[in-house]
């Protein structure tokens, strides 16, 4: 177990993008209340995503993570999390289809509710409110009373990530995702955006695929792995409070585990050594991630992945990259080449939405060619490095929203205001997540033909 940890040992720390709590009684209350309640996740999951993330860590397979920015109480529908799960399932079935990796697939969904912001104050013409943190600390309405801190929206929270883990759960194991549904997954209005023509085709083939394998006696009904997938849960840590009370010895090991979703990450702005969200991490024995940005120097990488992953075990740290597409270029080498010097073991992952933000018409946007110009350069940046691009970390919908510009139907800065939905940054639609996935399924089938042919002895 990690030195001088407990689960409450954060609070020893000081701690940023927390706020203060006005009702400090109510905020003990409402933690004492959520350490009774049930894990939403299991030890043995977690433990299930970090072989398969070493595996990753190895270059075999490819984390796909992905989902809303900001989860939000009034956006709880069935729909949403339907159309926002067959979105990711047709990603995953491009990427596995076409660059034929196993793909690893962690929703940002089921606790993604905390939100870290770059300002506390929101100003609107003349007045100026605390900034909206969340649904999971205020609402996001621009009054004095929904701003406030309250923590009878912890449980809020709790109740809404169980309620679609279930539904999840449901999707992933019961019958939606078998490969036998290819085709259903397609959604309304990507049926008829440039992208439906290559999903269908490669759709049939995995059809035609599938039909072979049931002739020789391979069906979904004798295989899980064909009518099943494993999905899995993650979200910033950000409101430690909450992560504590859901922080729970697993019986067969006696690790602690944080049980408030699969894997948890730090964010950019509060990955300090000798701050609350790094101490807090570094006991409990999830598979986590760490944001990388600009700021990031290879030195202070070093010491954060000692400090997080002192044991060097495959499959434990994640390092989710968000540079920026003009500046991936500068950043990435060096980190890269820090982390194979100390012989580091970890998944590197690409978020190319975080970096890429802008503003248009008084809208937060990112133009989808910034996005694909950080892929491709992530890409080519591990192949010239040696190292293995691991995978991609997204904000998405399954909605057709209208918050990031470009991509196949080239949506402008006029088209913005048209469904512009989020509650924090600006998310692909399914057309764009979709088209994405193509891309990066080709990246990855490069890479691979290269190394083929460099064993072959062809190159
Ligand atoms: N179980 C395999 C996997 O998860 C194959 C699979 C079943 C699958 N349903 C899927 C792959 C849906 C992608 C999407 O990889
Ligand atoms: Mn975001």
């Amino acid at each position: 177990m990690a030195q001088n940890w407990t689960p409450t040992s954060w609070r020893q720390k000081p701690v940023s993008q927390v706020p203060d709590f006005p009702d400090a009684a109510a905020l003990a209350a409402t933690e004492a209340q959520l350490a009774t309640y049930p894990p939403l996740v299991f030890a043995g999951e977690a433990r299930n995503l970090k072989k398969a993330l070493a595996n990753v860590s190895e270059g075999r397979g490819f984390l796909l993570q992905g989902g809303d920015c900001a989860e939000s109480f009034a956006e709880h529908g069935a729909d949403t999390i339907r159309d926002f799960f067959r979105a990711f399932l047709q990603m995953a079935v491009v990427l596995t289809f076409g660059a034929q990796q196993p793909v690893v697939k962690v929703g940002r969904i089921a606790g993604q509710f905390a939100k870290p912001r770059s300002s506390n104050i929101e100003r609107q013409g003349e007045t100026e409110l605390a900034s909206y943190r969340g649904d999971i600390i205020n609402g996001i309405d621009f009054t004095p009373e929904s701003r406030i801190p309250n923590p009878e929206r912890q449980i809020m929270a709790y109740r809404q990530s169980a309620a679609t883990l279930n539904l999840l759960r449901a999707f992933a194991m019961g019958g939606y995702a078998n490969l036998d549904n290819v085709h259903q997954w397609m959604l309304g209005f990507v049926k008829d955006s440039p992208q439906a023509e290559r999903y269908r085709k490669l759709a049939d083939r995995i059809s035609e695929t599938m039909d072979f394998m049931k002739a020789i006696g391979i069906t979904p009904e004798t295989n899980p792995s064909l009518r099943e997938t494993d999905f899995f849960t993650s979200h910033e840590a950000l409101l430690l409070g909450y992560e504590q009370a859901l922080t729970r010895v697993d019986s067969t090991s006696g690790d602690w585990y944080a049980t408030s979703g699969h894997m948890i990450w730090i964010g950019d702005r509060t990955r300090q050594p000798d701050h609350a969200h790094v101490e807090y991490c570094r006991g409990i024995k999830n598979p986590i991630g760490l944001k990388c940005g600009p700021s990031m120097t290879a030195d202070g990488l070093i010491e954060l992945i000692d400090i997080l992953n002192p044991a060097n075990e495959a499959g434990r740290l994640t390092l989710i990259c968000r540079f920026g597409h003009d500046k991936v270029a500068e950043h990435l080498p060096r980190l890269i080449r820090a982390v194979q010097r100390e012989g580091k073991k970890v998944v590197w992952s690409c978020d190319p939405m975080h970096g890429n933000t802008i503003t248009l018409n008084s809208y937060k946007t990112r133009p989808f060619e910034r996005i694909l110009s950080e892929v491709e350069s992530f890409f080519q940046i591990h192949r010239a490095e040696g190292t293995h691009p691991g995978g991609i970390h997204i904000e998405m919908t399954g909605n057709d929203v209208t918050e990031c510009t470009g991509g196949a139907r080239a949506l402008s800065g006029a088209d913005l205001g048209d469904r512009y939905h989020t509650h924090c940054d600006p998310r692909l639609n399914a057309d764009q997540a979709l088209e994405l996935a193509f891309l990066l399924a080709e990246r990855m089938k490069g890479g691979r033909d290269e190394k083929r042919m460099l064993v072959n002895g062809w190159a």
